[in-house]
């Protein structure tokens, strides 16, 4: 079985796995969300995404239907059902809670029953070459006052904002959009944390630009620390990305994506760095090995 999804704790294939129409997260997009990956077969930082999970579910005051120990037993229930870690392939997984259905209308009171779903397929990375070569990615900008309506430090279904940047960024056949404030800060990717390299010191943008917590963040910035290789956050603006050494991008599934262009200039060399290469051992010193043919 590739994918298998658990809808309130009953597993169900891909194709029986329905929601209403009613749902509030299809209809106002009330639901918050994390994704987890497996390495050998076993949840990565799981403890950090349920954390996370709990975070965005208190800024939009949603009850979260399950406890933190249902809902472990619950990933680790569905990821043994997939069968991927017997088959050492390893799981994409995402848990999504609904504010549930009820009369439609925006009073958020009128949701009857939070719905709790979890998806496990297969993992997909992105290509080799992205690792090998590094990604081009796009600034984008003007969309500020949209994605600060909801708490960015809150992983919740208003994804709007996020899905027009990538949209923008793919009209500019660049792989990801670098999300731009109206003060020209880098705040962070449309599904990524973004970090450069400035004379051999490691930079991401601090929690209080308006970005996500990013779990691969977090542990980016620790293994950085234990690794002795500089780290600090600090604010950038556009023209510190195009006057850097070497960038990355980081997500839990893309793990840590060298960025090589901005649109059609260089970063750096244009070629994928010896920081950004060692980020990535000390970073796969943490995750251990995965199935498969590692990206790095
Ligand atoms: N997104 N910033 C945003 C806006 C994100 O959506 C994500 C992740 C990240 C990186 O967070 P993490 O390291 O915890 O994966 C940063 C997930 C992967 C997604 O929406 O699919």
């Amino acid at each position: 079985m590739t994918t298998i999804v658990s809808i309130d704790g009953k597993l169900v294939p891909p194709e029986g796995a329905t929601i209403s129409v009613f749902d509030r997260g299809f209809l106002y997009g009330d639901s918050v969300y994390e994704v987890v990956r497996t390495y050998q077969g076993r949840p990565f930082e799981l403890g950090a995404h349920l954390d996370r999970l709990a975070h965005s579910a208190a800024r939009i005051g949603l009850r979260l239907p399950w406890s933190r120990e249902q809902l472990t037993r619950a990933v680790n229930d569905i990821l043994e059902a997939s069968g991927h870690g017997a088959q050492e392939r390893e799981s994409y997984l995402r848990i999504v809670v609904t504010r549930g259905s009820g009369e439609i209308g925006l009073d958020p009171s009128l949701a009857v029953e939070p719905r709790t779903i979890l998806i496990a397929r297969v993992l997909e990375q992105p290509a080799v070459e992205a690792y090998r070569e590094g990604v081009t990615v796009a600034l984008v900008g003007g969309r500020e006052g949209l994605r600060r309506h909801v708490d960015p430090s809150a992983k919740t279904g208003n994804y709007l904002p996020n899905v027009l940047a990538v949209a923008e960024a793919r009209e500019r056949h660049a792989y990801e959009a670098v999300m731009v404030d109206e003060r020209d800060r880098l705040t962070e990717g449309s599904s990524s944390n973004v970090f450069l390299v400035q004379f051999g010191i490691v930079r991401t943008p601090p929690l209080a630009v308006g970005i996500l917590e990013g779990v691969t963040r977090r542990t980016v910035i620790e293994v950085c620390r234990e690794a002795k290789i500089p780290v600090e956050e600090a604010r950038l603006t556009t023209a510190d990305l195009h006057s850097a050494d070497e960038a990355f991008l980081t997500s839990s599934i893309r793990e840590i994506v060298p960025i090589t262009r901005v649109e059609d200039q260089p970063v750096g060399t244009g070629k994928v760095g010896d920081v950004t290469r060692a980020v990535q051992a000390a970073f796969r010193g943490r995750t251990g090995p995965p199935f498969g043919e590692p990206r790095f």
